[in-house]
């Protein structure tokens, strides 16, 4: 009966079968569950739900933190579960499902959905579905690798459904801080002024008798799937720490940098991991998910402290990280996804942000989530709640997609997720345009002298010289602007005929 994971006496008659806490959920629900990049999602109830429902079809409304690990999302939308889906995802499936509309996606700001919930501007969640290392002796829970939106989920939700993973160290409460804030428009400051401050409890604080079920599970988080550096990511994390460390020379940056934030993905970890032979130190992290890198940053002593939402780690990282946890715990704390996104504490703490961009134009417009303005990637994520409120924001891309076909710098992009004014430095492996303080046509002369592949970097020239001649503050050619989008679905690539026969 593990006691010692279920400590307030009265819950345990709640321990059921996961296929019994899925039959808790039914058809036209609004579920919350755990998990925020993989990391810290159920490992039982989604798959008994998606069993369940080969029998007895059901659809419901899926809110998360973030994405989720083990398939999840591939299990629930092929066997017709998903209807609605909130507020990311990444997997392969259900992203064919929500192009062809057979899924509702809302594609949110991660620090918004539970602002929306409790300002009922959403339907509200009837059951929370939680991964828990542990329920304390007032019923409180305490959550495993990521917080994301489980605290709001559980304290807002009529049931909740607590999945208990004998799997995690028991040694990991103490990591969270829960702070939930409180409703507005009488909200008072959220008081974390350091990257370090615990402003809550360790626990998710609800009313026990919501407790419906109690699931026991024992399989550990999927690891992470992040690649490791190439050259490429190494040439842009190599622009990156030397742009830093001139600002550092210029005093407009301290050796230990600013609090940084770092996107999900193989880019963002490859720049982190090139900070491990930056002559910085003492750095700090104040972001949503850790990924490998961080861990070894912390261990190497160059980083004092990281906050985020998540641990996304790889097999090897999160046995770590869970065999030393008494040094993890005075290096890390785990936040709501509301806290660690937040833009009054993005902005107060002036975070330097690094997000991945999927496109991006002559004059510094991002696309994160939209190939060709229609087709959803994976979702905006944190990176907008980071980048309109940071110090300095920075977005990295390789500057070719799909073996060359595609340039991932543009004349304008397709779909606008991250707007020229919320843009400061484009790194790609060919270089770095920093664009603080220039107006439009400075802008696009930096992309094109910086970023763009020398393949591709005639064909913007040409554009853009065309596009000053008719004029503008922001120069463009409208019939033109999607040029290169309409040709590479019409031949298979970017590149003009005359540029094509050029690199031959
Ligand atoms: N047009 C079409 N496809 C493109 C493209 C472009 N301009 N640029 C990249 N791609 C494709 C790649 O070919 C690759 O396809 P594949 O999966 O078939 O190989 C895929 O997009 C991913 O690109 P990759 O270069 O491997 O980068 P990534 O894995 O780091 O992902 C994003 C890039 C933008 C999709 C990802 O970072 C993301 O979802 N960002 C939004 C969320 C976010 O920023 N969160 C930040 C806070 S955590």
């Amino acid at each position: 009966m593990h006691p010692e994971r279920i400590r307030l006496a009265r819950l345990r008659d709640k321990v059921m079968s996961a296929q019994d806490a899925a039959a808790l959920i039914t058809d036209g629900m609004t579920v919350g569950m755990s998990g925020f990049t993989r990391a810290g999602d159920c490992k039982a109830v989604p798959f008994a739900l998606a069993e369940r429902a080969k029998q007895h079809p059901l659809q419901i409304t899926l809110m998360t933190g973030a994405s989720l690990g083990h398939d999840a999302d591939k299990v629930l939308s092929d066997a017709g579960v998903t209807a609605r889906r909130m507020p990311f995802q990444v997997d392969a499936s259900l992203r064919q499902r929500i192009n062809a509309g057979e899924v509702m996606f809302l594609d949110q700001h991660l620090s918004e959905t539970v602002e929306m919930l409790r300002n009922k501007q959403i339907a509200p969640v009837d059951i929370a579905v939680i991964e828990a290392t542990c329920i304390t002796e007032d019923g409180a829970i305490v959550p495993t690798t990521s917080v994301g939106n489980s605290a709001s989920f559980a304290i807002l939700a009529k049931q909740v459904i607590v999945e208990v993973n004998l799997s995690v160290p028991l040694g990991l409460e103490g990591l969270h801080d829960i702070y939930i804030p409180t409703y507005r428009p009488h909200r008072q400051p959220i008081p974390l002024t350091g990257v370090d401050d615990r402003i809550g409890c360790t626990a998710i604080a609800i009313n026990p008798d919501k407790i419906a079920g109690i699931v026991f599970t024992d399989r550990p988080d999927s690891p992470s799937t992040v690649l490791p550096p190439d050259i490429e990511t190494e040439a842009i994390a190599g622009h990156l720490n030397g742009f830093l460390l001139r600002e550092v020379k210029a005093g407009r940056l301290s050796p230990s940098l600013q609090p940084l934030q770092a996107g999900i993905g193989t880019i963002a970890n490859a720049v982190l991991h090139g900070l491990l032979e930056s002559p910085f130190d003492n750095m700090t992290m104040y972001s949503e998910v850790l990924q490998d890198s961080s861990i070894e940053l912390l261990e190497s002593g160059r980083m004092a402290f990281a906050s985020a939402s998540s641990m996304t780690l790889s097999k090897a990282c999160y046995e770590r990280v869970m065999a030393n946890l008494d040094f993890y715990k005075q290096r890390i704390v785990l936040r709501p996804q509301e806290i660690s996104n937040h833009p009054e504490v993005v902005r107060r703490l002036g975070l330097i942000t690094i997000n991945t961009a999927l496109e991006v134009d002559l004059y510094g417009n991002v696309n994160s989530t939209h190939v060709n303005g229609t087709q959803m990637m994976n979702g905006i994520g944190g990176s907008g709640d980071f980048a309109r409120n940071a110090h300095m924001s920075v977005f990295v891309t390789k500057s070719l997609a799909k073996g060359g076909k595609i340039s991932s710098v543009v004349p304008m992009v397709t779909h606008v997720d991250h707007t020229e004014h919320d843009v400061d430095v484009i790194v790609t492996e060919h270089g770095l345009a920093d664009l603080r303080g220039l107006a439009p046509r400075e802008r696009a002369r930096e992309m094109i002298a910086h970023c763009v592949d020398p393949s591709y970097r005639e064909q913007l020239n040409d554009y853009f010289r065309a596009a000053c001649r008719r004029g503008g503050h922001t120069p463009h050619l409208l019939e033109e602007a999607f040029a290169w989008h309409l040709r590479q679905q019409r031949t298979g690539s970017m590149l003009t005929q005359e540029a094509a026969a050029e690199l031959v």
